[in-house]
């Protein structure tokens, strides 16, 4: 199976449907308070996702016979992805809450995470959100045409580890489209030079997991929520992003910032949600 890659319409798709979870989840950041569970910004990230006629692509979700039961993906601390809101988990002063929103509107999937400090965290914990965004920004810079997935790879998991972290091996980022997986994986480590060549046209999400202990991981028994083997915390960054002639550009920005989609409205009558 080839990359998908997008044509002019499918991109202007992309553009809305990123717009969209990135605002869902820049407003979920805001409301992150100790003292809330993880419920909370769940039904406040349900309500948010219909508020922009969109639909959560994590809602029924299935993998083999298990259906995803929640509409975002919140985890806690050791947590690293896909944890499962609940009303028990109260988020306390020093935890770090990590918010994956991944919404499909007309068709097309926009993917996100970020994660949140919650009041005042340990400056280890600091670094750990600081390094896991650099990553992030570092591999996006690499996404560029003529490169290879495994330079994004490299370049993500070099920052990681000369900074004393572990990256996530059992989970990857991926391309994005009409489908929330598509191809190429994109890993968090590998080889420069390795991998699927990048050409203009695909849509990529970006998203290094990285543990400020080892890097393994285990699913715990509600089927979903990935955990760190050693109880460490972990930080989960991510990004739809579009290669273009001219380098790459995240989509996964809030409509109101996005200045192409802003120029596009004005020529172009039928992007106008
Ligand atoms: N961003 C996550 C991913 O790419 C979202 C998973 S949603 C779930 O895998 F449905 F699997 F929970
Ligand atoms: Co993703």
């Amino acid at each position: 199976m080839a990359i998908p890659i997008k044509n002019k319409e499918a991109i202007a798709r992309m553009r809305e449907s990123c717009a969209i979870a990135a605002g869902v989840l820049h407003q979920l950041k805001q409301l992150v308070q100790p003292g809330m569970s993880t419920q909370d910004l769940e039904e406040a990230g349900r309500d948010l996702i219909a508020s922009h006629g969109a639909r959560s692509a994590c809602y029924g979700y299935t993998i083999g016979s298990r259906r995803y039961p929640a509409y975002t993906c919140i985890s806690v601390n050791e947590e690293v992805v896909h944890g499962i809101p609940s009303i028990r988990r109260i988020l306390r002063d020093g935890d770090i809450v990590s918010l994956d929103i991944v919404i499909e509107r007309s068709g097309y999937i926009g993917d996100n995470a970020f994660t949140v400090p919650v009041g005042q965290v340990a400056p280890e914990v600091e670094k750990l959100l600081r390094v896991t965004r650099e990553a992030l920004d570092l591999g996006i810079a690499q996404a560029v045409t003529g490169h290879r997935i495994g330079d994004i790879s490299h370049a993500i998991q070099a920052h990681v580890e000369s900074n004393g972290f572990s990256v996530v091996r059992d989970m990857v980022g991926h391309g994005v489209g009409r489908s929330m997986h598509e191809e190429p994986q994109i890993p968090n480590f590998g080889k420069p030079g390795k991998g699927d060549l990048i050409k203009p046209g695909m849509t990529l999400a970006i998203e290094p997991m990285v543990n400020l202990g080892g890097y393994k991981t285990k699913t715990l028994a509600d089927g979903w929520t990935v955990v760190t083997t050693d109880g460490s915390p972990s930080a989960h960054f991510e990004h739809t992003v579009l290669t273009t002639e001219r380098g790459p550009e995240i989509l996964t920005v809030p409509a109101s910032v996005q200045i192409t989609n802003f120029k596009s409205q004005i020529s172009d009558p039928t992007l106008k949600s």
